[in-house]
């Protein structure tokens, strides 16, 4: 049997396993495209459980991509503020601006169209919004493909994203969506990535050639992963009375946010007087990891910076989770 029609049979046991034990998610409930765009983007590097109480929120304050894109970009950073990557927060209230006026996009082109929409998250919108027949494929269902197939295709290679691309469109059900988040799900609870595969739990066991031969363990393959370029920051929370320094972040990374200013580790800090305390913290990015050493200072010169009181900074600006260690000295 060819791959085609083996991944054809698994579609039935995959819809009905993922009908009885899908996990219970705020945005599989009251969907709408707009609700399905949100969901989207914010689970975009975000975990499953780091998002399920920011999307309801985020959809008391913005119900509709009309009221969203009516409000302040401060408005909605303010209600993106930990989530991180707030590229993404740019992109949904553009993207909603965009709805507002035109309306949601109806195919697949039109939705990866949409600022913050790629590939991946272009196939998710439009089989679970639209109902078209798009696949959505990353690490998770990379995973579990080429468990299912016992097929050793990097990975890392475009190459084998297009291909198991190809194969699932070839086969996708009328409940698009449905199959969309199924795949997703079998990733996500029983085809895990650390650990062993849940094997008992699974619809594709009778099916999956990896887990015939014993070898779940030995697939995804993938090359060596780039080792993270390591930043080493001084940063700076200068005190003058009870109010702190802000600086409007430069181009990079967490671009147009509020932030502590920063130095590389061994320039010189003009701004920065007697120093009061100092503390090591780390933040780790997709491609950068931050090695920072804090330190609370009085001001020496008033430069150009915002100043504020804490109670400013906690109501009005969306201080990168980065520099959440130093929160603390905000008193
Ligand atoms: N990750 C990305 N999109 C998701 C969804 N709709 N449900 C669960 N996890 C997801």
């Amino acid at each position: 049997m060819d791959e085609k029609e083996l991944l054809k049979q698994a579609v039935p046991p995959l819809l009905g396993w993922y009908r009885l034990c899908k996990r219970d998610l705020p945005w599989r409930k009251e969907r709408t495209p707009y609700r399905v765009l949100v969901s989207e983007l914010m689970l975009q590097q975000t975990r499953v459980e780091a998002v399920k109480e920011r999307y309801v929120e985020f959809l008391r304050r913005f119900p509709t991509a009309e009221r969203l894109a009516s409000a302040s970009e401060e408005e909605v950073m303010k209600a993106w503020e930990g989530l991180g990557y707030y590229s993404r927060a740019r992109n949904l209230y553009r993207a909603a601006k965009i709805i507002a006026e035109e309306g949601f996009p109806q195919t697949w082109v039109g939705v990866r169209a949409l600022p913050g929409v790629g590939d991946y998250t272009a196939g998710a919108i439009s089989s679970i919004a639209l109902g078209v027949a798009a696949p959505a494929v990353d690490g998770n269902v990379l995973r579990i493909l080429t468990r299912f197939f016992a097929d050793s295709r990097n990975i890392g290679d475009q190459a084998a994203k297009k291909y198991f691309s190809e194969l699932l469109r070839a086969v996708y059900p009328p409940e698009a969506g449905e199959f969309t988040e199924a795949l997703m799900e079998l990733g996500a609870i029983v085809c895990v990535p650390n650990g062993p595969p849940m094997c008992g739990a699974c619809p594709w066991s009778a099916l999956c050639k990896a887990h015939a031969a014993g070898t779940e363990e030995q697939f995804p393959v993938r090359s060596e992963k780039r080792a993270r370029r390591v930043e080493e920051l001084d940063v700076y929370v200068l005190k003058h009375g009870n109010e702190f320094a802000l600086e409007k972040r430069g181009a990079g990374l967490l671009a147009g946010l509020y932030g502590f200013p920063c130095v590389r580790r061994g320039e010189t800090f003009p701004a920065a007087g007697k120093v009061l305390a100092e503390k090591r913290a780390k933040h780790v990015f997709t491609h950068v990891e931050w090695h920072m050493l804090g330190r609370l200072a009085e001001a020496a010169a008033d430069g150009d910076y915002l100043w504020a009181t804490a109670a400013e900074i906690a109501e009005k600006f969306a201080l990168p989770s980065a520099f959440k260690a130093f929160r603390a000295w905000l008193k």
